[in-house]
């Protein structure tokens, strides 16, 4: 099916370090759409039209937030990061996905896991209602490489400080030592115990949930831990604990 386009105008840009920005769009025509689901954003590039699918980081409303990471020698990333206020950007108007609370793993405890930008989703989902509705608690892991990539650090600490009994923020860092983080990626804190031990829980398949998104090969490696602790992967027909999106 092909894609439908509506105009859509940049209305702020933060750069929370070196290549890693954040737009916001107002985009009125765009149909309602849940957390964790994705629009394509679009340029005209010479003779092509170039689009990519985005998660939109904020719930539905006529502004939509993008959680973006320059990919430089990438075909459509270069050209969104040089866009500033006021211009112009394609915006699909049907949003698409089921990496959603909806369709979400059950459990008492959701955990969401991301690399990267793959925060985008989950930063929907917390600043929606529904995510306290549907689980006791959340711990949200987010793992960079360095301390400067911790985007969106002061608002889930606020999620922390404001509730800390049902929510956990865990930034991690692989590359350096930072204050606030776990040093090491997600997958080999996850086999340490160092990440179950500073969430205060245990992955168990009769309470956890888990949403995992941004880098492939932590999408792997981490599925494939969790199933050795006796979880799986949660389908419609065959309910499960672990719920993934790919971004490449
Ligand atoms: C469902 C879905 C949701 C997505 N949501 C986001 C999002 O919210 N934010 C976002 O930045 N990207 C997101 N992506 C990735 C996005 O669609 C593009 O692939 C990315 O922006 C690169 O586009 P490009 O044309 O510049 O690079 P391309 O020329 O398409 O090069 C792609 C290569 O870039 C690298 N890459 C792609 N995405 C990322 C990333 N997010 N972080 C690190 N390396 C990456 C990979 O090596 C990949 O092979 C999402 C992808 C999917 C499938
Ligand atoms: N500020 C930025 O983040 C920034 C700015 C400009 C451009 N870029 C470019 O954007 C691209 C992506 O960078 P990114 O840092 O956002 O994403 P990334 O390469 O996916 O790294 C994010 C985190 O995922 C970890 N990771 C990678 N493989 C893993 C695995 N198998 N299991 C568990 N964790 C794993 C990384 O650890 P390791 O450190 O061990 O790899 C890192 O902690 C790169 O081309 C980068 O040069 C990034």
């Amino acid at each position: 099916m092909s894609l439908q386009w509506t105009r859509g105008t940049i209305v702020s840009r933060r750069e929370w370090y070196d290549g890693l920005f954040t737009l916001r769009v107002e985009a009125l025509d765009v149909l309602p759409f849940e957390p964790g689901q994705f629009l394509q954003l679009g340029l005209p590039l010479g003779d092509k039209h170039v689009h990519r699918p985005y998660s939109v980081a904020s719930p539905h409303g006529s502004c939509l937030e993008f959680f973006i990471v320059l990919v430089p020698d990438g075909e459509l990333t270069p050209h969104l990061y040089r866009l500033s206020v006021g211009d112009q950007i394609d915006v699909s108007d049907k949003p698409a996905g089921r990496f959603t609370l909806s369709h979400g793993p059950l459990g008492s405890t959701l955990w969401l896991i991301a690399t990267g930008t793959g925060l985008a989703p989950y930063i929907a989902m917390l600043r929606s209602g529904q995510v306290w509705k549907q689980y006791e608690r959340v711990v949200l892991v987010h793992g960079v490489r360095y301390g400067n990539d911790l985007a969106y650090r002061e608002e889930l600490e606020g999620f922390q400080d404001r509730n800390p009994s049902r929510f956990a923020y865990i930034p991690t860092t692989s590359r350096d030592d930072h204050f606030h983080a776990l040093t090491g990626r997600i997958s080999t804190l996850l086999d340490s115990g160092e990440l179950e031990d500073r969430a205060g829980e245990r992955f168990e398949a009769e309470r956890s949930g888990v949403m995992l998104c941004g880098n492939p090969a932590m999408l792997d490696e981490m599925e494939q831990l969790l199933i050795a602790r006796g979880l799986t992967r949660h389908r419609s027909k065959s309910p499960g604990q672990i719920v993934v999106e790919r971004y490449w």
